[in-house]
This record gives structure tokens, C-alpha cells and sequence, in this order.
């Protein structure tokens, strides 16, 4: 949610536009500019995309500061796009998250005089900073976000110094540098075209970003010395190559992710299952998505382990903290490991002396460094908003965890082995052919319905997910067996119905299903190892056991890809939505 950057060092304007385009997945509905030169703040701000823009003129100076945003306060329009100012034009802020009590700081200041141009939190930012700017520009910010509530990260701007100060509280901020270049951003892509030595700051943390660069805990006020950190990524995993979009290219990249995702230490992997095994109650939780591999995950750890896990959607983990004690284990996934939801969680669960164990995909993400124990899944940098690669590997690793839980682990790695060989081979140019052209008759269709059973009714939501997120089609998944309880009213002749028919025991029972929809004239759409009468559309999957969840859901990636290509939407971009949901 926005993306924010800071920059020290050579001519900024161009680094800036740089980065900010790589943050774009943050937000995308304006962005913003400022940059100090000659003594005096340059601004530039306009709606829209900053990858569409043409904008050719420059800022000039070799201090800045930009924004993309992604609309909480305030309508999408020039003047509530980021950076904003006080009223002096001395002091100009970007910032990521929510501030909670900024009505009542605005009242006060409104009352002081100071004047306000945007219906934005934000705003108060710069207009506080100004009233303690006599304490100097750090005294100032930090006096500043000593009053504000809520989760966020802040870079501001001295206009007189040239001097940036960046704070965090809740929101992420990571520090790459390179010589005596420096970089603040809320995503290590941002600046991976020019540095991968990155430092990490904590919640309660701020750096004063003029040379010296120091950190400071805001907290005791303290310095604070931090570890440079070497990032495995290249820059060339975030970037598009030959693909028209991210979100194809992701799921194509599934010919290795799930490979990467279980080579993992296998002591760490047996050390974890015994903690599983020794828990009194474990949960799994997790958002979007990712809430869809831990409820995948409940089913999967009662097949394999024949072990009762407890799902529960993130946002309302903390509702369950009366079931919490110190003998209780929470497994905690996310992709970009910095959604809100999940962090308050785990503060949730840490309160009541809960240990966390996370599966993530960016190392050194805030929910990776407050979890006791964290499994990267591999998965490389995940720039489409809509999660793809990252899903596969959460689903090989968790089943990878049930199998070591039930003393299998060599077993669950064969399998997952021969699952990722088995995708490879499916992930070929006629596959996604047959399924562009399921594309081209369906793309119209204003409803579609995905059922499954068993493992496969978690797939079935994440499925409506994937369809709605970036077609904009009105997709819903259900239980193969609860149609009949409402939901079968909703067919009519034509509407497209996707059953994921595993070839276990749910087989028979969900084609009885597919068959009850067909007599009523739905269009079935069978993802399954064999074709069946029942199919009007057959989508071939191979047949890998309990890996079913994994290699069900990749054609209906590339579906709802191709429903949202034909449909005219970019599917790297969908609207209202951002990459990582850093606000409750
Ligand atoms: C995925 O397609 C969605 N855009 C979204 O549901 C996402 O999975 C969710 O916001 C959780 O994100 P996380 O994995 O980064 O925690």
C-alpha cells in the first residue's frame, strides 16, 4: 500500500522515476516527486501510473524524495498525491500506512493557523514537523511521530539541509546503499538495479539520511548499528524480460519455484515438525490468499498427518486470543511478509507467549524477523499483485512440513520432486493455448463458479481470487456438497462451473456435483488428471496424489490471466488493489 522512496547521492530524478516504477505494484493510482536544489523544494505530482507517464522534464538536485500511492484519505487527484508540505515549502514528506488520530492533530493545527490543500492524513506530517522545527530538522520529526498513531513509514525532506529523515513505525523501510549512494524504500526492488546491500530498520527506528547516515532508536534515542545484509535477488528476477506481463510470467516461473521452495535444511524442517507435533494446538494463518494455503493446509495436515491444525483467516486471529497459551504454535504465511493483518497476529499470539513460525518470501520482511523460526519458500521477487509463484511454493512447503510431521519427510520430497517435474512438463506454449481459448469463450460471462472438495475447496476459493482479482468477473468457490444448499440456484444455461476433480476419494462425489450443475444447464470446465462426460471443457492436470492443491490451481492462474487480457484489463495493476496490504 504506496510505495515511498528516498535518495542521496548522484542526479536524483532519474533514480527516483527508476525506483518508483519498481514500487509501482505498491500503489498505482498518483505519485509525486520533490527534490531540493539551490535552496529550494521542486515538486512534480500527477494521477495515473508513473510507468505511463511521459513526463520528460525533470527535477533537479541530487536529494529526493517520491511517492506511488495507493488512495486511503482523500479521493485520487493531484492535490492528495504525495510528497506534501508545510507552509513554508521547507519540509515536504512521503508516507506509507495510516495515521490514526490525524483528525484531531489537523483540528489543532487548523487552529494554529496552519493551512491545509488535501483531504490526506499525510498533511499533518509536514505541518507538525514545521511547528517543532525550532528543535532542528531530527528533534523536529522526531517530536513529530512521537504524537502520530497508527502503523506507518515516513520519509521527510528538509528543504534548507538537503537532509532526509526516515522513520518507521509498522510500515516497511529497508536501506540500500552503494558507495555514497543511499536509498530508502519500502521494497528492496526499488533499488536493485543499483545496490543489493541492504540494512534493515526496525519498528521505533529512524535514519538521518545526510552522510553519515546513522540510525537511531526512537524509543531511547540511542544510535543504533545495523548489519549490511548481501540480498540474493537480481534485478533481472524483478523485471518483466519477454513477457508481456509479471502475472505470466510468475506462473511460468513455476517450472522451478516449487523445486526452490522445498530445498530446505531438513533439520530445520524436522525440528519444526516436532514443535507441530508437541504443541497443545497449532494455528495456521494468513490473508487473501495466503489465508487460502493455510485453510488448504488444515485439510492437507489431516491427509498426510492425520493432525488436526486450526485455521484461522488473519484479521480475525486476534478474536481467537482466548484459545492461546505458551504451549500453542502459530505457522504464519505471507508472501510479502509485511501485511498488517498477519503482523497483529503475531503480536496477538506473542502477547500470550504463543511461539511463530512463518513461511515468507522476502528475507528480512518484518514478519520473517519477528517470527521465532521462518522458512523462506524461494519463490524470488513477486511483482504481480496477484500471487501466483508464491502460492505454489507456500502449498509444496506445507505439505512438505505435513509429511516431516508425520515422519515422512523423504517421502513428501519425492512426491513434491515429481510434482515440480510434472508442472514443468505441463507449462508448455499448447497448454496455455487450450486455455487461452477456454478464455476467448467464456471471457464474456459475467459469473463463474469453481467448486472442489477436500483439499481441493481451498483451491476453489483461491481460484475465485485469482478470477475476480484481475478479470473483474463476479467468481465465487464453494464446497462441491453445499451447492445443493443454496448456491445451485444461481446456475442457469451457460454459466461457466470449474470443478477441480482430484483423483482421490472426493472423485466421485464432486463429478455427482459437476453432473447436478450440467443438468442445469451449466458449462463444466473439469480440471482433472482424466476427461469425464460431465466436462464440456477438459483442463488436463497430471495426477500427483496430495499434491493436488499445487498443480489445480495453475491453469486457472492462466485463466483468469487470459479472462483479464481479453477483457481489456492489466493484470499486473488490478484496481483498488496493492501487493502488500500494509493497513488493517
Ligand atoms: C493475492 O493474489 C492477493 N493479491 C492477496 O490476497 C494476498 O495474497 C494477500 O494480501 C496476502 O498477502 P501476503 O501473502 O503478502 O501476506
Amino acid at each position: 500500500m504506496c510505495g515511498i522512496i528516498g535518495y542521496k547521492g548522484k542526479e536524483a530524478f532519474p533514480v527516483l522515476i527508476e525506483s518508483l516504477k519498481r514500487l509501482e505494484y505498491r500503489g498505482y493510482d498518483s505519485y509525486g516527486f520533490a527534490t531540493v536544489h539551490s535552496g529550494e523544494l521542486h515538486i512534480f505530482k500527477n494521477t495515473g501510473k508513473i510507468s505511463e507517464s511521459n513526463m520528460l522534464e525533470g527535477l533537479p538536485g541530487n536529494t529526493g524524495i517520491a511517492h506511488t500511492r495507493w488512495a486511503t484519505h482523500g479521493n485520487v487527484n493531484k492535490t492528495n498525491a504525495h510528497p506534501h508540505i508545510d507552509c513554508e515549502k521547507r519540509i515536504a514528506v512521503v508516507h506509507n500506512g495510516i495515521i490514526e488520530n490525524y483528525q484531531e492533530l489537523k483540528n489543532k493545527l487548523l487552529k494554529k493557523g496552519h493551512v491545509f490543500n488535501s483531504e490526506t492524513d499525510t498533511e499533518i506530517i509536514p505541518h507538525l514537523i514545521e511547528e517543532n522545527i525550532k528543535y532542528g530538522f531530527e528533534e523536529a520529526v522526531k517530536k513529530t511521530v512521537s504524537q502520530l498513531k497508527g502503523r506507518y513509514a515516513i520519509v521527510a525532506l528538509e528543504r534548507d539541509t538537503g537532509k532526509m529523515v526516515a522513520v518507521r513505525r509498522g510500515s516497511p523501510l529497508i536501506v540500500g546503499v552503494k558507495d555514497k549512494e543511499v536509498f530508502v524504500a519500502s521494497d528492496i526492488p526499488a533499488f536493485l538495479n543499483y545496490t543489493n546491500n541492504v540494512m534493515y530498520l526496525d519498528d521505533n527506528e529512524m535514519i538521518v539520511l545526510d552522510g553519515e547516515n546513522k540510525f537511531y532508536s526512537l524509543l531511547t534515542g540511542e544510535e543504533v548499528k545495523k548489519r549490511l545484509i548481501t540480498i540474493d535477488w537480481d534485478a533481472e528476477q524483478a523485471e518483466k524480460g519477454k513477457y508481456p506481463h509479471f502475472m505470466i510470467k510468475e506462473i511460468m516461473e513455476q517450472k522451478e519455484t516449487i523445486m526452490r521452495a522445498i530445498n530446505q535444511d531438513d533439520k530445520e524442517i524436522e525440528k519444526i515438525a516436532n514443535k507441530i507435533n508437541n504443541a497443545f494446538g497449532t494455528f495456521f494463518t494468513g490473508c487473501g490468499t495466503a489465508g487460502k494455503v493455510c485453510f488448504a493446509g488444515e485439510y492437507i495436515f489431516s491427509r498426510i498427518a492425520n493432525k488436526h491444525i486450526n485455521y484461522v483467516v488473519a484479521s480475525e486471529f486476534p478474536n481467537y486470543k482466548h484459545f492461546l497459551t505458551d504451549k500453542t504454535l502459530l505457522i504464519a504465511i505471507s508472501q510479502s511478509g509485511e501485511t498488517a493483518d498477519v503482523l497483529e497476529a503475531i503480536e496477538t499470539a506473542k502477547k500470550r507467549g504463543v511461539k511463530v513460525v512463518s513461511l515468507v518470501n522476502v528475507a528480512g520482511s518484518t514478519i520473517d524477523r519477528y517470527s521465532d523460526h521462518s522458512f523462506n519458500i524461494k519463490a524470488g521477487p513477486e511483482k504481480a499483485v496477484a500471487s501466483t509463484k508464491a502460492t505454489t511454493a507456500q502449498l509444496a512447503l506445507v505439505i512438505l512440513l505435513a509429511h516431516a510431521v508425520a515422519g515422512k519427510l523423504q517421502e513428501g520430497k519425492m512426491l513434491l520432486m515429481e510434482t515440480a517435474s510434472k508442472v514443468n512438463d505441463m507449462l508448455n506454449p499448447r497448454y496455455e493455448e487450450r486455455i487461452k481459448k477456454l478464455a476467448e469463450k467464456i471471457h464474456k460471462q459475467p459469473n463463474i463458479y469453481i467448486i472442489g472438495r477436500s483439499l481441493n475447496y481451498p483451491i476453489a476459493l483461491e481460484a475465485a481470487i485469482k478470477i475476480q482479482e484481475v478479470s473483474y468477473i463476479h467468481a465465487e468457490g464453494f464446497a462441491g456438497g453445499e451447492l445443493k444448499h443454496g448456491p445451485i440456484a444461481l446456475i442457469e444455461k451457460g454459466v461457466p462451473c470449474i470443478v477441480l476433480a482430484a483423483n482421490d476419494e472426493t472423485k466421485d462425489d464432486i463429478i455427482a456435483n459437476a453432473m447436478e450443475i450440467k443438468s442445469r444447464g451449466g458449462y463444466i470446465i473439469g480440471v482433472s488428471p482424466e476427461n469425464n462426460e460431465v466436462f464440456d471443457y477438459w483442463l488436463k492436470v497430471p495426477d500427483v496424489g496430495v499434491a493436488s492443491p499445487i498443480v489445480n490451481i495453475i491453469p486457472v492462474q492462466i485463466l483468469a490471466y487470459h479472462l483479464a487480457v481479453l477483457r481489456g484489463y492489466d493484470p499486473d495493476y488490478p484496481r483498488n488493489l496493492a501487493k502488500s496490504v500494509t493497513v488493517k
